[in-house]
């Protein structure tokens, strides 16, 4: 089935099919057709252009866009959006005074979640995350990266690895999943990390990759959880099973994890709200995607990563939601994007390609995905602004749609 576009007010996040990622000074480029159409085929862009070249193309259907600008669908590179439960508690908490970190040492944080995932019947946990990820489809996000790390068990890893790939088979969006056994050291591990360590990797790592379970592997590599040496110990292990590392980096210290991603061919290493000049240093040598997450600095009250500092080094930067019950409870790319404009100081260009291209190259997924492009997936928003990129972040925290395509499929929008 072909769907024609036409009176597109401003075409915007075009690139050649060549292009993988913007960097530097070449994130302020968001190319741009005003008064364009757009010709797409099943899940395909087929075609696209200015109005004044639409020669007589035969679609299946018409729609009339009537001025309204038509972006990229949101590429979420970094969610948990599997989970049970919720952490409202430890969100008053923290209001009185108690700190994230402090939560985390009392046994709650990642673990109260890893409790409540464990008890939780798979067909329930689908159907949560599910209602959560057609939230989050509805605001425009037409693909995205899903961690497990909620179990801390074998089985409870391997029950959330299940729901994200039922979720990937079940909607139009690409999911690509990432294996997060190395979380947290579970309650009945206190003291003995190593020996989870060893049981993430002699026992649940064999059985994701022999189920075919995960693209990626990811590790909380910070004080407190795990050091550079265990970073080190998994990714080398998971390097035999093909998983290629995500990395979580210098959330709370710079202890290294940026080093040891780029070293180990991270796909991207993600967080780095404390980032040093060293580690800016050795990202500049790498294909690593740095990866921030402002939602996590906005509901914690942490630093922001200095997105100037890495886009004035000539880097590349990607933004995503971290959405996850603890530190992120929002998987609103729309959000992320004004926060970044607001907070960080990019700008309305360098944040949508942050979050279209930039983050379609975090998940691997920039051959298909994060830009207007032809033969590239017919995922696209449209929105009800007319007039300049800058009213998508002016916006914040209201997607202001009127419509998202997600692999050709119409979604009503929120
Ligand atoms: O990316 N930092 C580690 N993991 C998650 C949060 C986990 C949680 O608090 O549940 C994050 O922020
Ligand atoms: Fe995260």
């Amino acid at each position: 089935m072909s769907i024609l576009f036409t009176h597109i007010g401003e075409l915007i996040g075009i690139a050649a099919n060549e292009t993988d990622k913007r960097a530097g000074s070449e994130m302020k480029n968001l190319p741009s057709i005003k008064g364009a159409y757009l010709l797409i085929a099943d899940d395909l862009i087929v075609d696209f252009g200015p109005m004044e070249a639409l020669g007589e193309i035969e679609a299946d259907q018409r729609v009339d866009i009537n001025g309204k600008m038509v972006l990229p669908a949101w590429c979420d590179s970094h969610s948990h959006l599997v989970y049970a439960g919720n952490r409202v508690q430890e969100f008053v908490d923290r209001i009185h005074g108690l700190s994230y970190e402090e939560i985390a040492r009392r046994g709650g944080g990642i673990l109260h979640s890893a409790r409540s995932l464990q008890k939780m019947p798979e067909d329930q946990l689908f159907e949560e995350s599910a209602t959560r990820l057609e939230t989050v489809m509805k605001m425009g996000t037409g693909a995205l990266e899903i961690k497990s790390g909620y179990g801390l068990t074998t089985a409870a890893e391997l029950k959330m690895l299940r729901v994200i790939k039922r979720l990937n088979e079940t909607y139009p969006v690409s999911i690509k999943a990432t294996f997060l056994g190395a979380h947290a050291i579970p309650a009945a591990f206190q003291g003995q990390k190593d020996a989870y360590l060893e049981l993430v990797i002699k026992e649940t790592l064999p059985q994701v990759a022999k189920e075919g379970l995960a693209d990626y592997i990811d590790i909380f590599c910070e004080q407190g959880y795990f050091s550079v040496s265990d970073t080190f110990r998994l990714l080398e292990a998971a390097k035999a099973y093909g998983l290629v590392p995500k990395i979580h980096a210098n959330q709370f210290h710079a202890i290294g994890g940026v080093a040891a991603a780029v070293q180990c061919q991270a796909r991207s290493v993600d967080h780095l709200e404390v980032l040093t000049e060293e580690d800016i240093a050795v990202l500049k040598n790498s294909a690593t995607m740095p990866v921030a997450l402002p939602g996590c600095s906005y509901f914690l009250g942490i630093p922001y990563t200095p997105a100037r500092k890495l886009i004035d080094a000539g880097l590349p930067l990607a933004l995503a939601t971290d959405y996850n019950p603890g530190s992120a409870p929002s998987g609103n790319m729309n959000f992320v994007v004004s926060t970044a404009c607001i907070k960080m100081g990019m700008t309305p260009e360098e944040a949508i390609n942050a979050a279209t291209i930039n983050g379609a190259y975090a998940m691997g997924l920039e051959k298909t995905h994060g830009s207007i492009s032809r033969g590239k997936k017919a995922n696209f928003i449209i929105s009800d602004e007319h007039s300049h990129p800058g009213a998508i972040p002016y916006n914040f925290g209201a997607p202001q749609l009127s419509a998202v395509y997600i692999e050709g499929k119409y979604i009503s929008p929120i």
